[in-house]
């Protein structure tokens, strides 16, 4: 038992049944399952907004959907859910709400967080942004020598960062074609250099995002972006046309020096890894415009009211969220791959990593007990075909069961050519053609009836019963990428909410923090730093030595 008077997860019934079962099904192929029901790759489909979501090709049965649905009441996920909805205080590590549902809710919704409308708030922010981001797209908000502001560089990391980065691609043929808009994150200072280098400084404006508004990579960016533009500009009033903050923190950007007058504001509700919607879209809003930005939110929104209100059978990111708990905790899958057949989705499993890893990569349950049972998996994947072409293989004959998340578009983008247009079909037949043998396999017979000669039956053979889901929609607009995003959002949500853990800290990434700040005098200075373990100590040795120090 839990001290919170839960029954620890791995002693539950419906634990126990699902394990069993998983025995039960241990020799059944898809071939089997599809044999026995041919309405199979119809009945297990489910829409929400416009995604379509083939969920066929995964080794269940009805009663493994029922008992996995069991196993998420028992682990009350819709009552978690209801309280995340209501703005209750569900980040019980850091006692804050979860409310990036609030940040795409209705002007007239009424979402309180200690005792307190937040609602007015959100849509206040996003007015002011719809205003900036028109003065800046219009050339009415020029640099400090009176040019138009042609270049936007978003200094950011983490969440403050993969977000806008990623729908910054994905929606690109939205975006404003004679903006250059960039991102950057790294402290390596090549990733500014490359940023800046061809750029005007006074054509350029700098979005310094960050929720704390301390995280040390962004910080010395921003620091070194300033440096630059001054050293262009040579004046320091230059930096209240150039730089504009997006953060929870004012008393920070004060101290940096940004005017709170050019600060969009969010809230500790929302955490980094959901806070492209809020403030921290603007580069998004200014490439694509207030409007596609909106559309985007009310793309998220479809799903949020999916999630709210749909029951348990047709509730898609319920579904998802279970089936990877059916693989990671009954197949022992320890990856799942998200395999994007769009070009513009090239930074969207990247962007799924810190939301899935960040959240669920966790091995101590809410109770503050360790965990007995498997939490996230490693999130990993690029678009297709170029996977098809490098690690596909492991996929398909490799010792491990990877589940895999196919995502593709019935159209192209409009702004292809003709010529390009009709590239699509070829791209989508190897979309259905992956899953298809992932799911059937070659059988040795197969290889056999072909003419293969006995010794190279085996390696040719595909054993198949490698599990994906296919997410398919007409086009990719920004309602599409919202309802994809707030899709997986909910599906990390249930499973953390299954698995007992708090989704919404991240504390994993805090130690590495401290000991960067710690270990930073020995390499600049050789200084002895206390408690350095005899490993990293003869490191730093070998570094300064390269460096001539
Ligand atoms: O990596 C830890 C983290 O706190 C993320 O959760 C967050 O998205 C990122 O750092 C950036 O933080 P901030 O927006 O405060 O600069």
């Amino acid at each position: 038992m839990n001290a919170d008077g839960r029954t620890r997860l791995n002693q539950t019934p419906e634990w126990t049944a699902l394990a069993k079962h998983r025995e039960e099904l241990a020799d059944t192929h898809l071939r089997d399952l599809f044999a026995a029901d041919p309405a199979r790759g119809t009945g297990y489909t489910l829409r929400v907004g416009d995604l379509y979501i083939d969920y066929s090709k995964h080794l269940v049965t009805d009663e493994t959907l029922r008992l996995l649905r069991e196993l998420a009441a028992a682990t009350d996920v819709f009552g978690l859910r209801d309280a995340m909805f209501r703005g209750e205080k569900i980040n019980v590590t850091e006692n804050r709400a979860v409310l990036h549902t609030a940040l795409r809710a209705p002007r007239d919704a009424v979402i309180d967080v200690d005792g307190e409308n937040v609602v007015p708030a959100v849509h206040a922010v996003l007015d002011r942004m719809s205003d900036f981001a028109d003065r800046v797209r219009s050339g009415e908000w020029t640099g400090h020598t009176g040019k138009r502001i042609k270049n936007v560089i978003n200094i950011g990391i983490g969440g403050s960062d993969l977000g806008p980065a990623m729908a910054y691609e994905v929606l690109r043929s939205f975006t404003d074609r004679a903006l250059t808009v960039r991102f950057v994150s790294n402290v390596d200072g090549a990733d500014l250099h490359e940023a800046t280098r061809d750029l005007d400084p006074a054509e350029t404006l700098f979005i310094i995002a960050s929720k704390t508004f301390t995280t040390i990579e962004t910080i010395t960016n921003a620091t070194s972006a300033r440096q630059w533009l001054l050293a262009a500009l040579g004046d320091e009033a230059a930096v209240a046309k150039h730089f504009v903050a997006l953060s929870t923190n004012a008393e920070k950007v004060a101290e940096f020096g940004i005017d709170t007058a050019n600060m969009f504001e969010f809230w500790d509700w929302v955490g980094g890894r959901y806070s492209y919607d809020s403030a921290i879209g603007l580069s998004l809003m200014i490439a694509i415009g207030p409007d596609r930005f909106r559309e985007m939110l009310d793309g998220f929104r479809i799903v949020d009211d999916h999630f709210r209100t749909a029951p348990a059978e047709a509730n898609v990111p319920l579904l998802l969220g279970l089936l990877g708990i059916w693989y990671g905790n009954f197949h022992d899958a320890q990856s799942h791959a998200v395999l994007p057949y769009s070009h513009y989705l090239s930074k969207f499993t990247a962007y799924l990593q810190q939301l899935d890893m960040e959240s669920n990569g966790k091995s101590v349950a809410r109770d503050g007990r360790p965990v007995e049972w498997q939490t996230g998996p490693v999130v990993w994947g690029t678009p297709g075909t170029n996977g098809q072409h490098a690690y596909y293989q492991l996929i398909h004959q490799g010792t491990k069961l990877i589940p895999a998340d196919f995502i593709g578009f019935a159209e192209p983008v409009a702004e292809l050519s003709e010529e390009l247009k009709a590239q699509h079909d070829l791209l989508m037949a190897n979309f259905f053609a992956q899953t298809q043998a992932l799911a059937f396999g070659k059988t040795a017979e197969e290889v056999r009836a072909e003419g293969v000669p006995d010794e190279l039956v085996a390696h040719k053979t595909f054993q198949g019963n490698r599990p994906t889901t296919t997410i398919l929609a007409r086009e990719l607009t920004p309602s599409v990428l919202g309802q994809l995003i707030a899709l997986y959002e909910h599906k990390v949500f249930v499973q953390g909410a299954v698995w007992n853990i708090d989704s919404f800290d991240q504390w994993g990434v805090e130690l590495g923090k401290v000991l960067a700040k710690r270990v930073e005098p020995a390499l600049t200075e050789g200084a002895d730093v206390p408690g350095l373990d005899a490993s990293t100590k003869a490191l730093v040795a070998a570094y300064r030595e390269l460096r001539g120090r």
